[in-house]
């Protein structure tokens, strides 16, 4: 079986009931991309909750007092991805008419959204096939095919991304996506990673050499 349909299998074996993963509205997946950036879905999970209940809509964020954005968002730590996500609401509101673009090149354009939150939004929302490459999946690609160009150069963010599209599941990308992500947050994970009951350990390049803990390669800046 290929890459992807293996990814897939085990995502609908093993993923876990979020609750952003019942919707497919561009506000909560845009919400829970943003704070699932830099936090992990345990510790992420209670804030995209309390955002929701206390902002439904885009267009209550945007209309939100930045101090109670920032209050909400109290315990996450980086704080300039709180203003972010306000003044991101208030764009989509006053230059977009309060609704997402409903493309990856256009989701682009908008000031807060790079290429992680475009490919997120366009894929899992929109079913386009754009891959996504958050940290997760560095890590599942370096591995699984024993890549050992640096992930923070400028070089490795343009090999894994073309990798990355070249390997998805273009049929269930919105499964392929997540699913990738959670293997690397449950299976393939930084340490300890869980190989000897890994469904693809017999076709990973770094198990086979060795070179699961050394992959990926990130350079000291
Ligand atoms: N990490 C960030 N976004 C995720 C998602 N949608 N599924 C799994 N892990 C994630």
């Amino acid at each position: 079986m290929s890459f992807s349909g293996k990814i897939l299998d085990w995502y609908h074996q093993n993923k876990r009931t979020l609750p952003w993963r019942n919707t497919i509205d561009p506000y909560n997946i845009w919400l829970s991309e943003i704070i699932l950036q830099q936090t992990r879905v345990a510790q992420g999970t209670p804030y995209y909750l309390r955002f929701i209940e206390s902002f439904p809509t885009v267009g209550h964020l945007a209309n939100a007092d930045e101090e109670e954005v920032l209050k909400l968002w109290q315990g996450l730590g980086y704080y300039s991805r709180a203003r972010n996500l306000h003044a991101t609401a208030k764009i989509v509101v006053n230059e977009y008419k309060g609704v997402f673009p409903d493309n990856y090149k256009e989701l682009l354009n908008l000031k807060g959204i790079g290429d992680y939150t475009a490919s997120a939004i366009s894929s899992i929302c929109f079913n386009e096939a754009q891959a996504v490459v958050d940290g997760n999946v560095y890590r599942v690609l370096a591995r699984y095919y024993g890549v050992d160009i640096p992930i923070n150069s400028t070089e490795g963010v343009k090999y894994f991304k073309t990798l990355a599209q070249k390997v998805m599941d273009t049929e269930q990308i919105r499964d392929y996506n997540q699913g990738i992500m959670e293997f690397g947050a449950i299976q393939c994970s930084p340490k300890k990673p869980l190989c000897l009951h890994c469904p693809l350990n017999n076709s990973c390049v770094a198990l086979q050499k060795g070179l699961v803990e050394q992959l990926p390669v990130k350079l000291k800046k």
